[in-house]
């Protein structure tokens, strides 16, 4: 690692036009746990609200401080070593509040365009200038209010540090930042569906990433559409299609803005770029299968009431702090305190919300079913025994990991486990050295209320897919890991996601040889040990 090549950790554009944003107050707006019951009044989609929606998703949150030295920014997002490679981009029609027409022509319009989200900042970037009639094609296609939200990364950010390890964790990334931005949708009533139709070529046009090259430049990762929900919009997953005359107008102009150095020097890792190029999506899945289309999925199956029904039999404490406090205090707890325990009723809740069936926030924001179980080891939790346990997030998977896991695995439902919650002890004992270990011998993973790996279905699903898939499958890991950062500080609790872990030792653990099934991202939840050592800053104090 050469620190003096450490990349600026912000991608910024100068000599573009750039629109500041407002900044939250997270004392008012709904309770974390309203985020839930998906009732939240829809809000109209105007320069106030955007501003909030990137102010509870990609901005900062605050700065640590070394008294008398160094500072570095924390943001909403977490991020494998803080590196943070992961880009935001609006693409829409920006109104004045106050002046929503419904998209008609006459609204008070402040620019149509495609927008770089600058953290550091708190500013967008125009990128791209898009008249009106080229949106209103693109907004015809999504609900009504509607706009579009592009993520791409930067692998040197990550590969300066951790070489190859970097696609992974770039793509973890890119999973928080799904979740992210799905939660802060939610805030304001709105809903958000990856957009599959598109293939990444389309993507990184839009974006504009295709006009980059070199070790420093963006890869194009997907497009959210994200719009005030109606009472059919969870019903059906859109389809956006770009034309060809488009997407050529598109190609032929050059986007505004000059770029920024992140490095003086750099360090090539051609597997990372060949993987990428490897992972492209390369088809528009225009073809939804049959069984999707009739709602088989149960995110987008308009099974709402069904859900509704099965969301009464969710544990929520009855106190919680606003969605916003929740969203903006998320921290990654450094160390845990070995002592701190937990709630059987509070786990339970835990577990059902990570559920897409039970509780599809965030997890619809991705088509398809989950393909991920958890292995939990459970190390604090009260009434239930210290153990290995599994929580398996989708019906189809449990015969497939009875078959696979070793046949001395017991498979007993916990006393007081709701009945809608596929979780099971495989094998009793303390699990914190075997945890630790598994976890590159981190503490934070033995010393916590329990930790767990996500597990993913593999092979079989790669090749049915398509190698695109492969960094799906790390989107969906980096959901989940975000979901249980919230989900921990709503408990009183914090989390951290763990990147590094030996996945052959947990293969060993749970008798898997082969690649059928993979262990993809690991995670603990405990009680925070805080170095009370470090000042905090607020996030924008160098603004002012
Ligand atoms: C994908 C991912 C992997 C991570 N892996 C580790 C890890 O192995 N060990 C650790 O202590 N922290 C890990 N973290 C936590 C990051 O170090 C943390 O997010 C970052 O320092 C920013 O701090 P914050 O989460 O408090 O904003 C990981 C975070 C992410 C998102």
């Amino acid at each position: 690692m050469d620190w003096a090549n450490q990349p600026f950790p912000f991608r910024c554009y100068s000599d573009t036009a750039t629109i500041d944003l407002m900044h939250g107050d997270d004392q008012t707006g709904p309770s974390f746990f309203d985020l839930y019951t998906n009732n939240i009044t829809p809000q109209p989609v105007n320069d106030s609200t955007i501003s909030q929606f990137f102010y509870y998703s990609m901005a900062l949150s605050a700065w640590k401080k070394i008294p008398g030295g160094d500072a570095w920014p924390l943001r909403v997002n977490p991020s494998s070593g803080n590196l943070h490679p992961t880009e935001s981009y609006l693409v829409g029609c920006l109104q004045a509040h106050g002046s929503e027409t419904g998209g008609s022509e006459n609204a008070s319009q402040i620019g149509c365009g495609v927008y770089h989200y600058n953290p550091l900042r708190h500013q967008l970037e125009q990128r791209r200038s898009l008249d009106l009639a080229a949106w209103q094609k693109i907004a015809r296609q999504i609900p009504a209010d509607g706009f579009l939200v592009g993520l791409s990364s930067i692998f040197w950010r990550e590969t300066w540090k951790y070489g190859e390890r970097g696609f992974r964790y770039a793509n973890h990334d890119v999973g928080h930042a799904l979740a992210a931005l799905t939660i802060a949708a939610a805030c304001f009533g709105w809903e958000s569906q990856l957009i599959d139709s598109l293939t990444t070529e389309q993507t990184s046009i839009m974006l504009g990433c295709h006009e980059q090259q070199g070790v420093e430049a963006e890869h194009a990762d997907c497009i959210l559409a994200i719009f005030p929900r109606t009472e059919s919009s969870s019903k059906a997953r859109l389809q956006l299609h770009f034309d060809a005359e488009f997407l050529d107008s598109l190609r032929g102009t050059k986007c505004l803005g000059t770029v920024n150095q992140l490095s003086r020097s750099h360090h090539d890792w051609p597997i990372v770029e060949e993987t990428a190029l490897a992972c492209r999506k390369r088809e528009s899945n225009r073809h939804i299968s049959a069984a999707e289309k009739d709602g088989e999925n149960p995110c987008r199956s308009g099974r709402a009431s069904e859900m509704a029904t099965s969301s009464q039999k969710i544990y929520f404490p009855t106190l919680s702090k606003t969605a916003y406090q929740i969203i903006r205090q998320r921290r990654s707890a450094v160390e845990m305190d070995g002592a701190t325990t937990l709630e059987d009723r509070l786990f339970f809740g835990i577990l059902q919300r990570l559920r897409p069936d039970i509780n599809p926030l965030p997890f619809n924001t991705l088509p398809g079913k989950a393909n991920i179980a958890l292995f939990i080891f459970v190390h604090r939790v009260e009434t239930l025994p210290p153990g290995l346990y599994v929580l398996v997030r989708e019906d189809s998977h449990l015969e497939q990991l009875k078959s696979l896991v070793p046949k001395d695995f017991i498979w007993r439902r916990p006393m007081r486990c709701p009945d809608n919650l596929a979780f099971y002890l495989l094998a009793e004992g303390n699990m914190e050295e075997q945890a630790q270990i598994i976890s590159c011998h981190q503490e934070i993973a033995s010393r916590g209320v329990f930790s767990l790996g996500m597990v993913a279905r593999f092979d079989s699903l790669i090749r049915e897919k398509g190698a695109y898939f492969y960094p799906r499958l790390f989107w969906e890991a980096g959901m989940i890991g975000q979901q249980l950062y919230l989900e921990a500080e709503a408990a009183g609790l914090r989390g951290t996601g763990i990147g590094c872990y030996f996945d052959d030792v947990m293969h060993q653990l749970l008798g898997i040889r082969d690649r059928s099934w993979q262990s993809l991202y690991h995670f603990t939840v405990g009680g925070p040990e805080i170095d009370t050592r470090l000042q905090t800053l607020a996030a924008y104090h160098h603004l002012t």
